[in-house]
């Protein structure tokens, strides 16, 4: 049976959420320590294990079929893929840093300097757009130690909490980029291995919407029913049942994460108790 071939990183800042993409969508295989591919018990798909500036490049040649991996990378990278979604984790930035000491009044301060980075393409466009001449350094690791070695005046790379710039002394001057994890997939996609992509996807939409969505239980006094239930826009209209106790109902309902307790604090206020508030595992609309 036709499998797909999804690519994520080996070892990294992706690794733990990608793999935890997977497992949400139910999709189980076995320990995989060490290895370089493994393939899924229950779901035609093999994931391989790879560093991630590779995985473009992979899918570009239809080594992989798809893969998840950095925008930044992606967009370095230049490779002809398809984007099909952004995967709302691994967010980061891509910045300028210099030595903490060094005064910057802006960026036509980095003029005649030289800039450390792994990015240099992203680097490139964003200071010929800026009208700066600097000089590119390119190295493919530990960019951040490149001003204490004497190597580059500053450095061009990803920040996503902060700490490796400042446990090299570095600060953050200008952000180029803002990136999060996609996915990508290849432009020559079989129309079997296309199917199963729509599988994939329909499972990790159904985690994601489940995951901005809550499930809410409530008793409400009958006469505010109406008040409550306009607050509950819901998915479609909420369920009703009446309670044992006279003049009372039970409404059931999901509720959206975005104004989440403000919505609380007003369903409250109109009535209602014994509001109980529920994760939701999947949700398919
Ligand atoms: C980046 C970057 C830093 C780190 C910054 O590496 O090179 O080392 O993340 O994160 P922080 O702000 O939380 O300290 P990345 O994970 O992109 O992996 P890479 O080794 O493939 O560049
Ligand atoms: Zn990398």
């Amino acid at each position: 049976m036709e499998k797909i071939k999804l690519a994520i990183q080996k070892k990294g800042r992706l690794s733990e959420k990608s793999l935890e993409l997977i497992d949400e969508c139910d999709i189980s295989f076995p320990n995989s320590a060490g290895r370089l591919m493994t393939a899924a018990y229950d779901f035609p798909i093999e994931i391989l294990f790879l560093r991630d500036d590779d995985i473009p490049g992979y899918v570009e040649d239809g080594v992989a079929d798809i893969g998840i991996v950095g925008e930044n990378v992606l967009v370095e990278s230049a490779k002809e893929v398809d984007l099909v979604t952004k995967l709302g984790f691994g967010r980061c930035r891509l910045s300028i840093a210099i030595p903490r000491g060094v005064a910057y009044q802006g960026i036509a301060d980095l003029n005649g300097k030289a800039i450390a980075t792994s990015y240099p393409r992203l680097l490139r466009k964003y200071l010929t757009e800026n009208q700066v001449h600097a000089e590119i350094h390119e190295i493919s690791g530990s960019v951040e130690i490149a001003p204490s070695i004497g190597l580059a005046e500053g450095i061009c790379d990803i920040v996503s909490t902060g700490s490796t710039l400042l446990s090299n002394g570095l600060k953050e001057v200008e952000q180029i980029f803002s990136s999060e994890a996609v996915l990508i997939r290849n432009k020559n996609l079989s129309a079997a291995k296309q199917e199963i992509l729509d599988k994939f996807m329909f499972r990790m939409t159904s985690v994601r919407k489940a995951k901005k969505n809550k499930y809410i239980l409530l008793n409400a006094p009958n006469e505010k029913l109406e008040e409550i239930i306009s607050l509950l826009p819901g998915l479609s209209s909420p369920t009703v049942q009446s309670l044992a106790r006279e003049g009372w109902s039970s409404v059931h309902s999901v509720i959206q994460d975005q104004d989440f307790w403000e919505k609380i604090e007003q369903i409250k206020s109109a009535g209602a108790e014994g509001i109980l508030i529920m994760p939701i595992e999947k949700l398919i609309y």
